[in-house]
């Protein structure tokens, strides 16, 4: 497969800001990322390179959002193939001596594939012989050439500075991955994996549907621009969502916010919730849901004002009173991530315009940090 680099994918066309086209391009990124990880007509995952069968840990190693991609993939690996996976951001990484074991393999992420960081921490793996695979979108880059495996997205050019199709691909090559590893590792059978990769193939269509939330959110960016603090909750592969939420939104609009594991509220950030502190709720209708309804509830009662993004189930059992409830669309957990995704990069897009932020060039930061 060929990454597209026509011309159009590096104009803004008609949107405002590359970002907001970005956010815009996710449904056909994910689409095309997938097509290369999936055999629709066999209904199989194809990874190539990798003896997935006698792997028996990863370590994944990224930076900033492409470090979160590599977190919502733990959540996504361990539970559906058995098998360990440590994150690490890469600047820590590769300082911090890790006990590293035969069989282990390395999974970089990076977009650009040129970030100091995690091209130390990929060399630092290959060094300790280890096997190195990379999951990047700039697929001439340093990384993709040092890598004894590539796994390429295909979600064209980002030019935003704060990642938002690129994310979404790098989750969705760790989604097909995790099938991958559970059906190499005898987890789940022929008939689970086809089922699996059916929902997958899925993802964006409701991806889509999830970026229609646009003006639903439209609704709650005014008043998020005034908050001096807000809060991102969730469980489960929501928690790293809700890190990569808050990571956005500070990135681009300049509002403190901090992405929290919804049952640590009371060991801390439940002391931040005032009348003015929004708090973003990531909860769809899931295992975890019942946990997080209550946290809702915990910090209703402290006056703090709740943006509820779920799905319509959801939206049944959510307690009321939440300011405004967003509701993406019902999926299988498998993809959850991705379909939640955009709610939350919209949220953090719209505050910034109300700011009249420079979205697409954020004050300090770069696109790629290519020195320590
Ligand atoms: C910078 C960018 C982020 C990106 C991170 C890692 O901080 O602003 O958007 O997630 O670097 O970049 P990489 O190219 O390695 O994914």
């Amino acid at each position: 497969q060929v990454v597209p680099q026509s011309p159009a994918l590096m104009e803004k066309g008609n949107y405002r800001h590359f970002m907001e086209k970005e956010i815009h391009d996710q449904p056909e990124g994910c689409q095309r990322t997938i097509a290369a990880y999936v055999d629709m007509v066999a209904g199989a995952t194809t990874f190539e390179g990798v003896d997935l069968a006698g792997v028996e840990r990863i370590q994944v190693v990224g930076c900033g959002t492409a470090y979160l991609a590599g977190l919502v993939g733990k959540y996504l690996i361990e539970p559906l193939a058995d098998l360990p996976v440590d994150v690490d951001v890469a600047s820590e990484f590769r300082y911090r001596q890790p006990a590293l074991r035969e069989n282990t393999l390395t999974i970089a992420i990076s977009q650009s594939g040129e970030t100091a960081d995690t091209l130390a921490a990929l060399r630092y793996c290959k060094d300790k012989g280890l096997q190195t695979a990379v999951v990047v979108n700039a697929q001439g880059s340093t990384m993709a050439r040092e890598a004894d495996v590539v796994w390429p997205i295909y979600c064209g050019p980002e030019i935003g500075v704060a990642s938002t199709k690129a994310f979404t691909a790098q989750v969705s090559v760790l989604t097909a991955l995790a099938v991958a590893a559970a059906r190499a590792r005898g987890r789940i059978d022929a008939a689970e994996e086809k089922r699996l990769v059916g929902v997958l193939v899925e993802a964006p269509r409701l991806i889509a549907e999830s970026i229609n939330l646009e003006e639903a959110v439209q609704g709650i960016a005014h008043e998020v621009s005034k908050a001096r603090d807000v809060l991102y909750l969730g469980r489960g592969p929501m928690y790293p969502l809700a890190l990569e939420g808050a990571l956005k939104l500070k990135e681009i609009s300049y509002i403190h916010a901090e992405g929290y594991a919804a049952g640590e509220l009371k060991h801390g950030p439940i002391a931040l919730v005032d009348e003015e502190t929004p708090i973003v709720i990531l909860a769809p209708y899931d295992s975890y849901f019942e946990k997080s309804a209550s946290n809702m509830s915990e910090v209703m009662a402290r006056g703090g004002q709740v943006v509820f993004i779920t799905d319509p189930e959801g939206e049944r059992h959510a307690p009321a009173g939440a300011k405004v409830v967003v509701t993406a669309p019902r999926c299988d957990p498998l993809i959850a991530p991705l379909v939640m995704s955009a709610p939350i990069q919209l949220l953090a897009y719209q505050v910034a315009v109300q700011k009249g932020a420079d979205v697409d060039q954020p004050r300090n930061l770069a696109k790629s940090v290519t020195v320590e």
